[in-house]
This record gives C-alpha cells, sequence and structure tokens, in this order.
C-alpha cells in the first residue's frame, strides 16, 4: 500500500466540467487499476489523494505529473499506511458542500497548502494529513454495505 497527497495548479484555466470530466474519467481508470483516492479543486488549485499498490500508484503518479493540464507544486508521500481509508472511492470529487462539512472554517487546499509550504518535520506533515484523511473518512466516506 502506498499513499500520497499532492497540490497542482492549473496551466489554464478549466471550469466546472472540465473538473468533472478529469474525475469521472480518472474514477473509471483507477477502478481498473485499483486505485482510490479523492479530487478536490478551487480557484487555480487541485489537491488529489491517492492510495493502492505501491508501483501502481507510482505509474499513475507519473502520468498525472505529465498531464499538461497542471503544474505540480508538492507532493507528499505517507509513510506506515497499512490500509486503504477509501476502498469505494475510485475518485471521489470532494465538493464545496462536502468542504464545509469537514472543515467548517477553512477549505482543503488552504489546509494542505499551509502544511506543504511548512517547513514541518516529515512526521509531524505526516500527521496532520492523517487528521484531515481521518475526518473526511470519518464524515464523508460511508463503506458500500454499511448504512
Ligand atoms: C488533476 C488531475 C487528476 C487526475 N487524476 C487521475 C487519476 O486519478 N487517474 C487517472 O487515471 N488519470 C488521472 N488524471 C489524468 C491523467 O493525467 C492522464 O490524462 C490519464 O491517466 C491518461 O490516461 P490514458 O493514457 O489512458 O488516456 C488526472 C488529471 C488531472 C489533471
Amino acid at each position: 500500500m502506498h499513499a500520497l497527497i499532492y497540490l497542482s495548479k492549473v496551466s489554464k484555466p478549466l471550469d466546472k466540467d472540465d473538473v468533472i470530466e478529469i474525475a469521472t474519467k480518472a474514477a473509471i481508470k483507477n477502478k481498473q487499476i485499483e486505485v482510490t483516492g479523492f479530487l478536490s479543486s478551487r480557484k487555480s488549485l487541485f489537491v488529489q489523494y491517492l492510495e493502492g499498490e505501491s508501483d501502481t500508484v507510482m505509474d499513475l503518479l507519473k502520468s498525472i505529473k505529465e498531464d499538461p493540464r497542471h503544474d505540480f507544486l508538492h507532493v507528499i508521500h505517507l509513510k506506515n499506511q497499512p490500509n486503504r481509508h477509501f476502498a469505494n472511492w475510485s475518485m471521489r470529487l470532494i465538493t464545496n458542500a462536502d468542504e464545509s462539512r469537514i472543515l467548517p472554517d477553512d477549505n482543503l487546499i488552504s489546509v494542505i497548502q499551509d502544511i506543504a509550504s511548512s517547513d514541518y518535520e516529515p512526521t509531524i506533515v505526516d500527521a496532520q494529513i492523517y487528521t484531515i484523511i481521518n475526518r473526511i473518512s470519518r464524515i464523508l466516506y460511508l463503506p458500500k454495505y454499511t448504512r
């Protein structure tokens, strides 16, 4: 298992439908390669969380990085991740409404941006990202077979 989160900046403006299309196509492909995660976009930035088998995630990261629609700013590889957090999310697009449930006084991109651009120790960065991931998983994620 490997998990990572990255921040990127669009290279030219994308509208809501473009982002929906990216997430929809990503979900179809990720299902085949058993990668799960979420995508959020705000203004000109993306944050994406990916988890799956290590080589698969690294290969996918490489092709996402080469995508001319955006430029990478930060990638944070998370350590010691034994299990998936989002086994049923092939690529869940996190909406603004979702975000106000997760972070009532803030938004995901600015939180990740602050963490990624800080000079924190890697372990502190990991711990902060896990806090967010756990919040998303607690508040938004519903495993398939539970009600
Ligand atoms: C912000 C962003 C996130 C993306 N996420 C994924 C993803 O999770 N999975 C995926 O297969 N492609 C994703 N893509 C698309 C890839 O960059 C690339 O276009 C795609 O993997 C190419 O697939 P193909 O060679 O089968 O056409 C993403 C693109 C962008 C701009």
